[in-house]
């Protein structure tokens, strides 16, 4: 992964950083001049992953408009509205994450609007408050550190609690719990979950082992799940001499399924090229490589870098006749900085991805006038 922000204020000439760029190296090194002074990536006790490069990608100036959408304890909505008089909308789906927003200075001064939802929803749940057009959107994926701690929501393979995984909570009506997986779905089913969200390869051993156990016992508990998992799989210790619990790859899946996070995702991507203004920026960062491919991927798409045209469709298609609707400041991500690794070990597999909207319009748009761009 590289340095992005040596050539991010190239990019678009709407584009002008704040402060100094990060400037990493590609092993992730941060070199003395590079951080912003007054940014604290720990708030009151909670840590926000890679937040002083969140902000230099998305160098808030005064009078704009940003989405957080996932707001969960407001880490990067809260360093937002502290570098510029500008407004945030901080989405969440989760109503504990509402819950305590309540208590924020920012939020109580109006300067931070929390909006309940999924941000693949995020152009409606705008559009509901009036808003069409915004500076700048980001997004931290996956689930915070309070819902993995809180072993009553079912995400932890290490502490018992309901195997749930909701991140709508407990009371969605929206979504089943894990457990509703686990018991009702074809062992194919699930073997196909567990393969294609958690890249287990082991996924058909642990199907048929689910589907024989819950016959006498159906899954309530984390650790009813995980123990069964570490049962039928051994996993080898890394070269470092660690190993993963041989259930979180499983429950990775399961979650992801539950919460439909790749959907999500897409839509937020959609969502994103439609609401963002010309010059506006796009900050994500991601946790693993099912995420990141599909960023990647619909990034150098809407930015070009896709061929276009091959020998089995020799045309170029209207489509690729158009300009982009993003640019990249650099087609790599980036990665966390050695101390901030050190510092929270869960930034360790994080990859963050910029783009700035460019003024062609999004896909939908141009279709509607029938793609004479
Ligand atoms: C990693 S945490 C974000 C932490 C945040 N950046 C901070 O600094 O405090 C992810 C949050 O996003 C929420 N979330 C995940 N997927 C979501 C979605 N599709 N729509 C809305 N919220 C989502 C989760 O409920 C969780 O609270």
């Amino acid at each position: 992964m590289s340095n992005i922000y040596s050539t991010l204020h190239l990019a678009h000439p709407c584009f002008t950083p704040s402060f100094a760029p990060v400037d990493k190296t590609s092993s992730g090194q941060d070199t003395p001049q590079s951080l912003p002074q007054n940014l604290e990536a720990q708030q009151d006790g909670h840590y926000s992953v890679m937040l002083p490069e969140i902000i230099a990608a998305l160098a808030p100036e005064d009078g704009e408009i940003f989405v957080d959408g996932t707001f969960g304890a407001g880490g990067y909505s809260r360093a937002i509205v502290q570098q510029a008089d500008c407004k945030v909308y901080g989405i969440d789906r989760d109503p504990a994450a509402h819950e305590s927003a309540k208590e924020l200075p920012e939020v109580k001064a109006g300067k931070i609007i929390t909006l309940s939802g999924c941000f693949g929803d995020m152009e409606r749940l705008l559009a509901d408050t009036g808003v069409s057009k915004v500076d700048g959107i980001t997004l931290d994926l996956g689930v915070s550190s309070m819902q993995l701690d809180q072993a009553e929501r079912g995400f932890s393979f290490q502490t018992d609690g309901p195997l749930d995984m909701r991140m709508d909570g407990p009371n969605s009506s929206l979504r089943q719990p894990a457990s509703h997986v686990i018991n009702t779905y074809g062992e194919k089913e699930i073997a196909d979950i567990l393969y294609k969200y958690g890249e287990e390869r082991k996924s058909r051993l642990i199907a048929r082992a689910i589907v024989t156990d819950r016959v006498e016992k159906p899954f309530e508990t984390t650790l009813q799940l995980s123990e069964l998992i570490r049962r039928i799989i051994r996993v080898k210790p890394r070269k470092d001499g660690k190993s993963i619990h041989p259930a979180t790859r499983s429950f990775q899946a399961l979650r992801i399924y539950v919460n439909d996070e790749l959907g999500e995702l897409e839509r937020g991507l959609e969502a994103a090229e439609k609401l963002l203004n010309p010059g506006g920026r796009l900050a994500i960062v991601s946790f693993h490589s099912l995420e990141d491919r599909i960023v990647k991927n619909f990034l150098r798409e809407r930015s070009g870098g896709k061929p276009q045209g091959s020998r089995h469709s020799p045309t170029v298609e209207p489509a690729a006749l158009r300009k982009h609707p993003f640019t990249l400041p650099s087609k790599k991500a980036v990665a966390p900085s050695d101390s901030e690794c050190k510092e929270n070990p869960r930034s360790r597999s994080a990859k963050l991805r910029v783009a700035i909207r460019t003024d062609t319009p999004d896909e939908n748009a141009s279709d509607k006038v029938g793609g004479q761009q």
